[in-house]
């Protein structure tokens, strides 16, 4: 009795022992990225500039890592909080299993950083103290940025007034907080920039470093459904009900079909002037993730080969509904 006591004690020891090797062999294993790169982004007026653009019209990241007005419509960026991080991602918003805050990115918050290392953790979802980053900060997208666009984007954000601001610590539940672990892309290879002329590469550029995909693609289980690439359904939960992206491929029913590349730019242009920005909405009324503010920055050539790209997709057809208030939906 007491022998086969011991001989389970000991199974049961070796047994936890072999789950601790794993998991300390696993932790020790991943994330497997390379060092980041020994740089020095020179800070140009032109590359600060350009930062400046994709930051705030294209790559957003002033979007998330900023506090966002939502009782305005699309959510502006309150005016001094650029950079300071702080937002919140979870369940509710964004769908994240734990809660995940975006960091505070402004000098105060990176002061540790080297080029490198700034670089390395937008463009392979690291960060100098190699945690992983939960993918909601969309570094599979700028894994495809041009060299030249990645450095303009640190010579911005270093540019960027520091903000004093301790953000909470990210908790994802198990087991993403191991798969996590394993998302991250092992090095950033600089790549040439788009060519301009060929319209259709350039508007893939642009739509895959502004990450439009990332929410106009629906999601099972946090993988892209096969087929369905930018046609709608991804789901966002507001304090008024669900709102839904819209269907964007060339189909004429379900899609953008129908519209004009000149019906496209006004559709975000409308959003370029300060009365646009200042629309109040009421908790239950409809209201929208889509940060049509900042796209409305980006120039009509920008959105025009958006279009232009968008339109050489396969059109799907996918009827969705924007928005369905709580009281309907918990009354079906
Ligand atoms: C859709 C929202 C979103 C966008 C857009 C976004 N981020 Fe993030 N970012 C986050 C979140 C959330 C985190 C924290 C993730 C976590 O803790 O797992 C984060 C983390 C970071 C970190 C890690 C810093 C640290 O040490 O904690 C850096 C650097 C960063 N982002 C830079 C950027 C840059 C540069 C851009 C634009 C090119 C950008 N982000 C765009 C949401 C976003
Ligand atoms: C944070 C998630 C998110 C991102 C990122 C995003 N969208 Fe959207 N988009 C939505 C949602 C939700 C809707 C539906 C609600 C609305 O109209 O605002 C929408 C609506 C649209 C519509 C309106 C379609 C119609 O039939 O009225 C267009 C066009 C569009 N998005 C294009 C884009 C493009 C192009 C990008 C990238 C530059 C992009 N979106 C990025 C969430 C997003």
């Amino acid at each position: 009795m007491n022998k086969a006591v011991k001989i389970i004690g000991i199974a049961l020891g070796v047994i936890v022992l072999v789950l601790a090797g794993a998991v300390g062999y696993f932790n020790l294993s991943y994330p497997d990225v390379d060092p980041a790169p020994n740089i020095t982004v020179e800070r140009t007026p032109e590359r600060i500039a350009r930062g400046e653009y994709l930051a705030n019209y294209v790559t957003v990241c002033i979007d998330c890592h900023s506090t966002r007005d939502w009782s305005k419509f699309a959510g502006p960026v309150m005016p001094g909080t650029e950079g300071k991080g702080g937002e919140e991602f979870n369940e509710q918003i964004g769908g994240v299993p734990g809660s995940v805050f975006s960091s505070n990115i402004t000098p105060a918050g990176i002061a540790g950083y080297s080029d490198g290392e700034l670089l390395r953790t937008f463009t392979t979802g690291v960060t100098r103290e190699n945690r992983a980053l939960f993918p909601i900060m969309p570094y599979p997208s700028y894994h495809q940025l041009s060299e030249e666009d990645a450095y303009s984007i640190v010579a911005y954000i270093r540019s960027l007034p520091p903000i004093e601001n301790t953000v909470g610590e990210s908790k994802l539940n198990f087991p993403l907080n191991f798969i996590v672990k394993t998302i991250p892309l092992k090095s950033y290879t600089p790549k040439p920039a788009p060519d301009r002329n060929n319209e259709v590469e350039y508007g893939r550029y642009m739509a895959t470093i502004a990450a439009c995909g990332d929410c106009h693609t629906p999601a099972e289980k946090g993988e892209p459904i096969p087929g369905m690439d930018f046609a709608g359904g991804f789901s966002f939960m507001f304090p008024g009900g669900v709102v839904k992206s819209l269907n964007i491929t060339p189909d004429e029913e379900t899609g953008i079909g129908l519209w004009t590349k000149e019906d496209f730019v006004a559709r975000f242009k409308a959003f370029a002037d300060s009365s646009s920005q200042n629309i109040p909405v009421e908790m239950h009324e409809f209201n929208t993730p889509m940060s049509w503010i900042m796209y409305a920055g980006m120039t009509d050539d920008d959105l025009g080969a958006i279009y232009t790209y968008l339109r050489t997709l396969k059109p799907v057809k996918n009827q969705v509904e924007k928005f369905t208030p709580h009281q309907q939906a918990a009354g079906k």
